[in-house]
């Protein structure tokens, strides 16, 4: 096998669980890819904080730009804006690709760091950055790149649609709901962030600029929060056979005055009818409900948020991007048979 240099910048809820498949996961992941993926270390702020994961002590780091320097992958979760986007475009004009989850950073620098990556022909990735563990990137860049896509409802921040679905389906308060959302690991590190909406903004920004194939920044995003919401607001939505929950709604519509075509961006709660697929997403999880002209109507559903389910996103373009290391080009598209034999059972069974 090749060897990939993977350096890791952050190693909290997300990153520890990223690194610790790194190393769980070795043998698997290089047979997977054709080539092993050495992590070479771990740049943190504090190297004896301590850790949801017991990470080597000797891949810690306080010194993330020399980490840089000897990488062919690195994949940012620190999360903020610098210095996160000071160490991707020095890793990008070092040669090296890059995976992210930082949809703060992407929805008000990505077309900074896309260009730098087309100008040295890098590769930025992001599954990570909306809907944690959903694949929805990569189907809006590709799958549907020939399609043209109308509009798209998301519930995409994982601690509101926990506090709202606790509200209504517990009786809890705003406050409780979040306090429990910040133990599970899901809230950011600044829960107004996910309140008051703005990391549902970031990411209804860059499913919009996928949708549309256009430049929406989180200043385009008309956006309210849900600190406003209360109890009998929920209960009166309930009364009339509707659910509140905090909607990404990204649309392409025709200005009635100016007759200009163009895209809305807006995140709100809103009244979901409970017959909508989207009153059925529970919990801490998200779903993005996208209308395109000729696939119709398409839910991708999932976990949203919580470092283990995200990191199944990170690893992904990790894979995709090592893949594309060892062969050059598009890369591989499958992974070579990893010699798990096929079972004869359970063929007449009616459970799933
Ligand atoms: P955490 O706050 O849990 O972890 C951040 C990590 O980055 C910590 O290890 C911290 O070090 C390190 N760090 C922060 N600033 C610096 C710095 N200046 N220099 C070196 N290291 C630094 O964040 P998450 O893991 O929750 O999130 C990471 C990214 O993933 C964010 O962009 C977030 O928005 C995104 N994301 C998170 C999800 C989640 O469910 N948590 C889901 C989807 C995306 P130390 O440990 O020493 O403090
Ligand atoms: N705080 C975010 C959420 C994490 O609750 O959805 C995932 O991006």
């Amino acid at each position: 096998y090749r060897s990939l240099r993977v350096a890791l910048l952050g190693g909290g809820s997300v990153g520890a669980q990223v690194a610790r498949s790194l190393l769980e996961d070795r043998d698997e992941l290089a047979h997977r890819v054709g080539a092993s993926l050495d992590l070479i270390g771990i740049a943190v702020r504090d190297v004896d904080a301590k850790r949801s994961v017991d990470l080597p002590r000797e891949l810690l780091t306080t010194d993330a730009e020399r980490l840089i320097l000897g990488a062919d992958v690195v994949i940012e979760l620190m999360g903020g804006i610098e210095p996160a986007r000071t160490y991707i475009l020095q890793a990008l004009n070092s040669g090296a690709d890059v995976v992210t989850g930082n949809k703060a950073l992407l929805a008000t620098h990505g077309p900074e760091l896309f260009a730098a990556a087309e100008q040295v022909g890098a590769q930025l990735y992001y599954e990570a950055a909306v809907g944690g563990a959903i694949p929805i990137i990569r189907p809006l860049r590709e799958s549907l790149a020939g399609d043209r896509v109308k509009r798209i409802l998301g519930i995409v921040n994982g601690t509101t649609n926990y506090i709202l679905d606790r509200m209504d389906t517990q009786g809890d308060s705003l406050e409780d709901a979040l306090a429990t959302a910040q133990e599970l690991g899901l809230a950011e590190a600044n829960p107004s962030a996910d309140v008051d909406g703005y990391d549902a903004a970031q990411k209804a920004a860059i499913l919009a600029s996928l949708a549309f194939h256009t430049e929406v920044s989180v200043d385009d995003v008309h956006r309210e929060g849900i600190t406003a919401v209360t109890a009998a607001q929920i209960a009166s939505a309930a009364h009339s056979g509707h659910v509140v929950k905090l909607l990404a709604i990204c649309e392409r519509l025709i200005d009635p005055d100016s007759g200009v075509e163009g895209v809305s961006v807006r995140v709100y709660p809103a009244m979901v009818p409970r017959s909508h697929p989207l009153a059925a997403v529970h919990g801490a999880n998200n779903a993005v409900f996208v209308e395109a002209e000729a696939a119709g109507a398409l839910m991708f559903y999932g976990a949203g948020a919580g470092g283990v389910e995200t990191s199944s996103a990170v690893l992904g373009d990790l894979v995709s991007l090592a893949r594309r290391h060892v062969v050059g080009g598009p890369g591989l598209t499958e992974s070579k048979h990893a010699g798990l034999p096929v079972l004869e059972i359970g063929k007449a069974t009616t459970r799933y």
